[in-house]
């Protein structure tokens, strides 16, 4: 029998960017120190559970998802002390600490790489190694901004070595058990260190089978479903979470169980982001038509009881428009992406409040969404008081400036000379003007209206896991679904225009007004929202 929920059901998750969070040492890099004299302002925000970018030994060209060293930490950060005091910290204020695991790839800085190139090496199986650069030809290619191929020659080897990111981070060969054995090494080591589990990058792409896309394999499955196991019996508190960019019926067996059985619990991840769901958020609300959104989640399968979606509106990433139609790429490119610079790959780099033109109700209406639609929010840092991004900067680096405490010198972030990126100072989005200190002293800031989502999120259990059955009105531009959870139902109405919509309601509860609504019919204003309780 399966006892629901578990905390991960239930939970706000907050992804931090280490570097950008607070400097404890003037060195102008955020560190582990100092994201952990920050750990009160996340308690008072109310997350549950907070989600580190990667801080291992990394040449940083894809800011640490290229690691040197997997059982350590970047110097800029800190050192493994400071990562088991920032997590000791954390657990004493009721924050659970999950962090990348990255398994399918290092960097070629990597040890393991370096001794892979000669042949004789017992390393020499580490990697994907291949003759022809014609080797599974089927497989796309995912940095198309700076990659020709999947492939690259290493004179060294004398042959092509196979690597789905930058050529800089060569995909381990899981087909090695050896391989299969460290990350289950790796994962022991940050379990034992007091983590409470993983975001686990890019897992499609672990195995290479030659005429398949090399994505979403049996293989690949049976090997996480394998991690999972490992972690129940020896860490049963810890979580995996699924970063797979993936449509909603090939992300649901990375849950596990069994797929003719939807009673049978998951025995793979715990937890998987929602992508597809993200961008349909924006295009809805742009086309004001509930349809791309009411079209996915229709799209989206049952998963197993003791499982939960992720969902959220921004991360660390360009905004990925992988999971759309051609046509609604260039739609989205062409609505919240107008400068060649905002583009990247096949997504756009900007943050929640930009593309939002800064619109207090549009950023509010979405939040209400991720708040209300399944699965369990996570607030990318920064986004709880609308930062602005810096399209100038290189990669996605434009979307991972410093936080911004308040008005002081570098946005009360560092004391140093200079910072790893410039804060953002425009008129409008400058740390002058968006700080976490103006917004703390005035309640009706955004990040005042952050707290309260959270809070009526954590007070309400239907909102984390009751069924999701939409509402029908001839008003498209309402977006409009009931939760519904043992004996509660919750009415959630978004409106996705600039002007009013009317509903006929029964009698209800408003959760974030906490006013009762007598039955009768309501005018939702321009972008407005409502989480209502039937009485
Ligand atoms: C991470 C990216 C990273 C890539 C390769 C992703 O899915 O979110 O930031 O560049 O994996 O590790």
């Amino acid at each position: 029998m399966i006892k629901r929920p578990y905390w991960y059901q239930t939970a706000v998750f907050y992804e931090l960017y280490v570097r950008a969070f607070a400097d404890s040492n003037a060195d102008g890099h955020g560190d582990l120190r100092g994201a952990l004299t920050r750990l009160d302002y996340l308690a008072d925000l109310g997350v549950n559970c907070i989600w580190l970018l990667p801080t291992f030994p990394s040449p940083l060209v894809d800011d640490g998802y290229d690691i040197a060293d997997y059982y350590g930490v970047h110097p800029t950060y800190g050192a493994l002390d400071d990562f088991k005091a920032l997590i000791d910290a954390a657990h004493a204020r009721g924050l659970r600490v999950i962090a990348d695991l990255v398994l399918n790839h290092t960097s070629d800085q990597h040890p393991w790489f370096q001794a892979s190139r000669r042949r004789q090496d017992p390393y020499s199986d580490y990697y994907v190694w291949s003759d022809s650069n014609e080797t599974y030809s089927d497989a796309r290619i995912i940095f198309l901004d700076t990659e020709p191929s999947n492939w690259t020659w290493d004179e060294a080897r004398g042959q092509y070595f196979w690597h789905r990111f930058y050529r800089q981070q060569p995909d381990l060969n899981f087909d090695n058990p050896a391989v299969q054995e460290e990350m289950f090494k790796i994962a022991r080591f940050w379990m034992d260190l007091g983590l409470d589990g993983f975001r686990a990058d890019a897992v499609p792409y672990l195995f290479e089978r030659e005429g398949t896309n090399c994505e979403n394999l049996p293989e690949t499955h049976a090997y996480l479903r394998r991690l999972r196991a490992m972690m129940e019996a020896e860490y049963p508190h810890a979580i995996l979470l699924c970063e797979a960019n993936q449509w909603p019926e090939d992300v649901r067996p990375y849950f596990g169980g069994d797929l003719a059985d939807p009673t049978a619990p998951g025995d793979a991840f715990h937890m998987g982001f929602h992508f597809p769901v993200m961008p349909r958020l924006y295009m809805a609300l742009r086309r004001g038509d509930r349809s791309p959104v009411v079209e996915i989640m229709q799209r989206t399968p049952a998963i197993p009881a003791n499982c939960q979606w992720c969902t959220f509106l921004r991360n660390h990433d360009e905004l990925t428009l992988e999971m759309v139609t051609e046509a609604e790429r260039q739609w989205m490119w062409q609505q919240f992406a107008p400068e060649p610079r905002m583009r990247l790959n096949l997504g756009i780099r900007r943050r929640l409040a930009p593309l939002l033109g800064n619109d207090r109700r549009q950023i509010e209406l979405l939040n209400s969404l991720l708040f209300t639609l399944p699965g369990s929010p996570i607030i990318y840092y920064g986004d709880e008081i609308g930062m602005g991004d810096d399209i100038w900067l290189h990669d996605r680096n434009g979307v991972r400036t410093p936080m911004q405490w308040d008005a002081s010198r570098h946005a009360g972030f560092s004391e140093a000379e200079t910072v790893y990126a410039p804060v953002i100072s425009d008129a409008v989005y400058g740390y002058q003007r968006v700080n976490v200190a103006a917004q703390i002293s005035n309640p009706t800031s955004l990040l005042r209206r952050m707290r309260q989502f959270i809070a009526a999120y954590k007070a309400e259990p239907a909102l984390a896991l009751g069924d999701l059955a939409f509402i029908d009105h001839p008003d498209r531009a309402l977006l409009a679904f009931r939760r519904s959870h043992e004996r509660t139902t919750l009415i959630c109405l978004h409106n996705l225009s600039p002007r009013g919509v009317r509903i006929d309601l029964p009698t209800t509860h408003d959760l974030l007004a906490d006013v009762t609504w007598a039955e009768g019919s309501m005018t939702l204003p321009p972008y407005g929202y409502r989480w209502l309780r039937v009485a």
